[in-house]
């Protein structure tokens, strides 16, 4: 039986950056993203399972903020996770609208903006919006990815971006994307 495929990794202006078929929350960031909701009230998904991994101290500085714009983030800190951070990034739902895409590449361009206001090597995405929000990985995938380019294009701290991706089809999607990225 031929082995399942769960790395990939492309330098990108002298950036690591990994492709991961995995659960985020196992993975050693100094931040890792989580697909939250403007309410920053947890739910489902990869919000569920930070919370729950990450215990009870990452709600309580949530309800600290009076939620978040779709397209924002907001910080704290990762209670039992490996992480430093947690940037809570809301995507949006997706509608077929021009403005989804915009406000997607916004989500991961806070984040990126943020790890570089905190000065960190290393952050871990989940594929924002592709799963409750309903957004096509299909379309998702090459947007996150040239965010990504485009803001290592410029100065940045960061050594290591890492795309945490939960299934087979996701992670397929995202190789596909890197493939058209980088050719
Ligand atoms: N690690 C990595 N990826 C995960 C994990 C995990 N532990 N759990 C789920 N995923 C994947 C999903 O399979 C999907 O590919 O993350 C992607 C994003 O899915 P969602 O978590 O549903 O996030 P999103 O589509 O942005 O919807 C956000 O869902 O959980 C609620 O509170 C959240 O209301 C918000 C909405």
């Amino acid at each position: 039986m031929a082995q399942e495929e769960f790395m990939l990794t492309q330098q990108l202006h002298g950036v690591t950056l990994v492709l991961l078929r995995g659960n985020i929350v196992e993975v050693q960031t100094d931040a890792i993203v989580n697909a939250a909701n403007s309410s920053l009230a947890g739910g489902g998904g990869v919000d569920g399972a930070i919370h729950r991994a990450g215990g009870p101290t990452i709600m309580a500085e949530c309800a600290r903020f009076d939620g978040c714009p779709t397209g924002s983030a907001v910080v704290t800190t990762a209670g039992h996770l490996k992480a430093r951070y947690i940037f809570h990034a809301v995507g949006p739902i997706y509608r077929d609208r021009p403005d989804d895409a915009r406000l997607l590449a916004s989500a991961y361009q806070t984040c990126l903006t943020l790890a570089e206001e905190h000065a960190l090597h290393s952050i871990a995405f989940p594929s924002i919006s592709t799963g409750v929000y309903g957004y096509p990985v299909t379309k998702a995938a090459p947007i996150a990815l040239r965010t990504v380019r485009e803001h290592i294009e410029q100065t940045t701290g960061l050594q290591q971006v890492l795309f945490v991706l939960f299934d087979a089809n996701t992670y397929t999607a995202y190789k596909t994307a890197l493939a058209e990225l980088v050719q």
